[in-house]
Parts: structure tokens; C-alpha cells; sequence
């Protein structure tokens, strides 16, 4: 294994333990707001402290960008370490054990290394570039689907921008009327994991952030599928609007979703 990506391992997993231990624990569980209809706890905190004091034993002079935290530069920026402590949160919240830990490596603007990791499940998911992606110790690859009749697509709503329910709701329906089914299951690092792992055929959201994406992003790529925006381009760091699936499959979601596309949106 990589040196860089069993330090994230021990970092994620470490976090993993805060995290299942409070999850037995509801009630010391503190819940903040910090958006509309987004939920802070002390949890996500304590997670990230673990995981930030885990990496800078390491490597102190790497940066760090966590999403409760925000960016602690460091002396050399061409290590940028990606952190959602708690990708869920709303899940853990509620007492639903459905949520992960997130942490990408980037090495000069490229993804490198990634993990995810389930707590509730023991699952990790890791990958490193050029290398492929494995559950536990297994290769994982993501479904080669060439059309999206029989297929399961996972998503999640924009609750956050509800701006774009309208839009967003027209891409559903279509996308809807020709798979099998959808899920919406609340950890958008797990939908991403779970598309390499070839649990779910495709992915889909708007409006995340870069710490949601990261890690599962290089697990997509190294499961052999790909990684866009709603218009099949490059864009989706910056607008955080994503799809991912088999380069087949994504051609068609694609295509289904540019008709519904707003102008904020394109
Ligand atoms: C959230 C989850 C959720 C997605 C949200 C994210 P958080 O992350 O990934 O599935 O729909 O947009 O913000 O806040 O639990 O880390
Ligand atoms: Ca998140
Ligand atoms: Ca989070």
C-alpha cells in the first residue's frame, strides 16, 4: 500500500471510531446548524481533529482542506489533503447508520490516493492512482451498463438549493422513467463509492462540494468509470454538479439531463 494512503487509512479509521462510538451514544450527540437545513455536530469535530492530528504526524507540512475547518495551508501545497469527516451527517443525526469518512489525496492538483470508510459496516474503500480501487483488500469495479433500462441510479436531493427543485425533479422523472429505480440515500461519498463497487449503476447530484466528491471521484476513475458535470464536461469541482457512471451509461444520463439544464445550472 501506498505510504501516503495508509496514513489516510489510520486517519479514517480513527475518525471512524468517534464516530460509531457517539453513534451508540445519541444523547451526547450536540447538533448545530450552520446553513439551511445543514446540520454541524460535535462529532463532526472530534472526527476531524482525529483525522487532521493523524496526517500532520506524518506530514506536517502538507495542506489541509476540511470542511469544518476549512484550509490550513501548509509549506508545501502540492500535497492537499480533501476531508468530509462525516459525510452523512443528517443520517448520524437521525440515527440512521448510513455515513462514511471521506479523505483524498491530491499530489500538484491531481487526485492520488482516496479512502472511504463505512464505520458502521467495516467497509473501506480505498484507491490509488493508476493502481484501480478495492473494497477491503478487493478490486472493485463499476458496472459497464450500456443503457439505463435495468439500471439503479443513486442521487441526492438538492435540499440545500431548492432553487433547483423544478429542474432537478425534470431530470428525475426522465432519468426515473427508463431505469429500474432510484435511491437517495444520503452520503453522497458512499453513492460515489458505492457506483465503483458496482452496487449502484450511476450517480447523480447537484450542488456538492469538493469534500464530498474527492475521494469518491478517484474511486470512480480507478473502477474504470468516469466522472463529469451535467454536461459531460470537466466542470463538476467548481459548479459541484456531478455524474458518474460507466463512460456508456454517463453518455445517455447526460444526454437525458441536458434538456432540463437551467441557464444557473449549465
Ligand atoms: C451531505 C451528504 C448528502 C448530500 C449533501 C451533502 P454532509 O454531506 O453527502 O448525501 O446530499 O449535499 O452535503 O453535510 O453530511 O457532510
Ligand atoms: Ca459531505
Ligand atoms: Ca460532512
Amino acid at each position: 500500500m501506498h505510504p501516503m494512503l495508509n496514513i489516510a487509512v489510520r486517519a479514517a479509521r480513527s475518525a471512524g471510531t468517534v464516530i460509531s462510538r457517539a453513534f451508540e451514544q445519541q444523547d451526547r450527540i450536540e447538533v448545530n446548524t450552520k446553513g439551511t437545513h445543514d446540520f454541524v455536530t460535535n462529532i463532526d469535530n472530534n472526527a476531524e481533529q482525529a483525522i487532521i492530528d493523524t496526517i500532520k504526524k506524518s506530514y506536517p507540512k502538507h495542506t489541509i482542506i476540511s470542511e469544518e475547518c476549512g484550509e490550513i495551508k501548509g509549506e508545501d501545497n502540492d500535497y492537499q489533503w480533501v476531508i468530509d469527516p462525516l459525510d452523512g451527517t443528517t443520517n448520524f443525526v437521525k440515527g440512521i447508520p448510513h455515513f462514511c469518512v471521506s479523505i483524498a489525496l491530491k499530489v500538484k492538483g491531481k487526485l492520488d490516493q482516496a479512502v472511504i470508510y463505512d464505520p458502521m459496516r467495516g467497509e473501506l474503500f480505498t484507491a490509488s492512482r493508476g493502481k484501480g480501487a478495492q473494497l477491503n483488500g478487493f478490486r472493485i469495479r463499476v458496472k459497464q451498463h450500456k443503457e439505463l433500462d435495468g439500471t439503479i441510479l443513486a442521487t441526492g436531493f438538492p435540499f440545500k438549493q431548492k432553487q433547483h427543485t423544478d429542474a432537478y425533479m425534470n431530470m428525475f422523472k426522465t432519468l426515473f422513467m427508463k431505469t429500474a429505480d432510484m435511491r437517495r440515500a444520503g452520503s453522497a461519498a458512499l453513492d460515489l463509492a458505492y457506483v465503483a463497487a458496482g452496487r449502484v449503476d450511476g450517480f447523480f447530484e447537484l450542488g456538492l462540494k469538493p469534500w464530498d466528491t474527492a475521494a469518491g471521484e478517484l474511486l470512480v476513475i480507478e473502477a474504470g468509470g468516469l466522472v463529469t458535470d451535467l454536461s459531460g464536461g470537466h466542470n463538476h469541482i467548481a459548479s459541484g454538479n456531478i455524474v458518474a457512471a460507466s463512460a456508456r451509461l454517463l453518455k445517455e444520463i447526460v444526454q437525458d439531463i441536458r434538456p432540463h439544464l437551467t441557464h444557473n445550472l449549465k
